[in-house]
């Protein structure tokens, strides 16, 4: 062989690899030949042969006088997940018992998590944390005053509120209540809107710890068509308004957790005259809306809202840190009720958190941050969806993201996820099963697993792993 040819199969491999690595996506152009050549110091004749060989292999087509371009990748033929056609009738939430097995053992750092919706937390932004912390307890007279108002802290109130331009929304400060957290913002927003027995609708495939605040609640939920792409069925939910008496409807408006789907903004503004017509309440949780992968943000469902009837709910859980424990609420018309609530229960939150969250907000440090871990999330989301296209049985449907930090796997309906997760646990490999995603056993065939950590050596072999055993457990159908 020789040297030129050892060159150019070595340049296409590693635009092979690249295109897996999603660094180039389906549609994207290559390099012009001269501007590969350059980059990669090698020969035009070498980039030819290595364009000509991914041609052949069927990884990019010429188009003419244009360039090359991506063409295929092994995700692409993966089909969506299903959506349930039925609604289903109100029911009493039921969380799996295994959600707090699950997130007690998702914190092993022994093993290899592929289960929790986490950021990933060696990103710079998590020293910038730690330095803020610092400073801030050095300069800022947080200590020398005593509780914090229940409202919140005024400075970051005035950036959340700056902020939420940005989807659309146009509020005072003093319309933002703080929050430990997105999940507090939801329970207090849902606890003054419901009594125990209460019917609220909710997305058919859900976040389990959204599940389990209903459940804790003593509702019923009705669990209305979601789907993996365009979210909650406007269809479904004005039927299931028509036919019973729901107290709210709670969804996750973007990248939703674990389906990934987003709303359409038609869609969006259809959902708030809905729930105007039935004079109801929309819980919007919208954790994930800062991580667009295209950087656009979306506009919130809260947006479209003229009544106060929409509840926002979000957090820097899944941008900055979830230790920070900072989430906020805009409560439209229930503002006097949420802040009673937020006082009867906390009193008050810890003020420094508050202060670091603000600061890295107002010194642009979030909007740099947020660029480049979209970047690294939309890459490491690609690359999962290679490893899936390649490594797991035919027929698996994956959801498609375009933001948001964990994909939604559908596999044979005879596989059972819960059985999976227990073996792969005694391998030292965590996943999310599908139990913990749903009340009504729908999706104990299916499982969520996440993309935010680069993809190491290690972590490709556990995927590649769970892999083999989906391809074992099919043989046995
Ligand atoms: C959709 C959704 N809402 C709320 C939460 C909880 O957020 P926080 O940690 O800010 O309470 C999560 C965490 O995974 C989530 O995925």
């Amino acid at each position: 062989m020789s040297t030129q040819n050892r060159l150019y199969e070595q340049l296409s491999l590693s635009l092979i690899e690249q295109i897996k690595q999603g660094r180039y996506l389906t549609g994207d152009k290559l390099p012009s030949v001269r501007g590969m050549a350059k980059q990669a110091h090698v020969s035009i004749a070498t980039v030819n042969s290595a364009y000509a060989m991914l041609e052949e292999q069927g990884w990019v087509e010429v188009r003419l006088k244009s360039g090359y371009y991506v063409k295929r990748s092994a995700a692409e033929s993966l089909n969506r997940p299903t959506t349930p056609e039925d609604l289903s009738t109100p029911r009493p939430a039921a969380s799996s018992e295994l959600v707090m097995e699950v997130q007690h053992e998702s914190a092993s750092i022994n093993a290899v998590n592929l289960c929790t919706a986490l950021p990933d937390l060696t990103m710079p932004i998590c020293s910038v944390v730690q330095k803020t912390f610092t400073r801030l307890s050095r300069t800022s007279n947080s200590l020398l005053s005593g509780y914090d108002s229940p409202i919140g802290e005024a400075s970051l109130r005035q950036q959340i509120a700056r902020r939420a331009v940005d989807a659309g929304i146009f509020v005072s400060p003093e319309a933002v209540i703080t929050s430990t957290g997105c999940q507090n913002a939801v329970a207090m927003s849902l606890s003054v809107l419901t009594k125990p027995g209460d019917v609220i609708a909710m997305e058919s495939t859900c976040y389990y710890g959204l599940i389990q605040i209903v459940e804790s609640f003593g509702l019923k939920a009705i669990e209305i068509p979601t789907h993996p792409d365009t979210g909650m069925s406007t269809d479904a939910l004005a039927l299931a308004l028509e036919q019973w008496e729901i107290k709210a409807v709670l969804l996750v408006s973007a990248f939703s957790n674990p389906l990934g789907c987003t709303i359409p903004d038609d869609k969006k503004a259809e959902i708030v005259s809905l729930i105007n017509k039935h004079q109801t309440f929309l819980i919007e949780d919208d954790i994930y809306g800062d991580l667009a992968f295209d950087g656009g943000r979306g506009k919130a469902i809260k947006s479209f809202d003229s009544e106060g009837r929409v509840i926002y709910c979000s957090s820097v859980s899944k941008t900055i840190h979830p230790q920070l424990r900072i989430g906020w609420v805009m409560p439209g018309q229930l503002f006097d009720k949420v802040l009673h609530t937020k006082y009867v229960n906390t009193v008050s939150m810890p003020i420094l958190p508050q202060l670091v969250a603000a600061d890295i907000m107002a010194q642009g440090m979030y909007d740099r941050h947020l660029r480049y871990a979209r970047e690294k999330y939309r890459q490491r989301c690609a690359q999962l969806r290679e490893l899936i296209g390649e490594f797991f049985p035919e027929g698996t449907r994956l959801s498609n993201p375009q933001g948001g930090l964990s994909l939604w796997v559908e596999c044979a309906r005879h596989i059972d996820t819960t059985a999976l997760y227990h073996i792969l646990r005694e391998q030292g490999i965590r996943i999310a099963p599908g139990e913990l995603f749903s009340s009504t056993g729908d999706s104990n065939h299916c499982f969520r697993i996440t993309f935010a950590s680069p993809w190491t050596p290690e972590r490709i072999e556990a995927v590649k792993r769970v892999g083999e055993l989906l391809h074992l457990q099919s043989q046995q159908e």
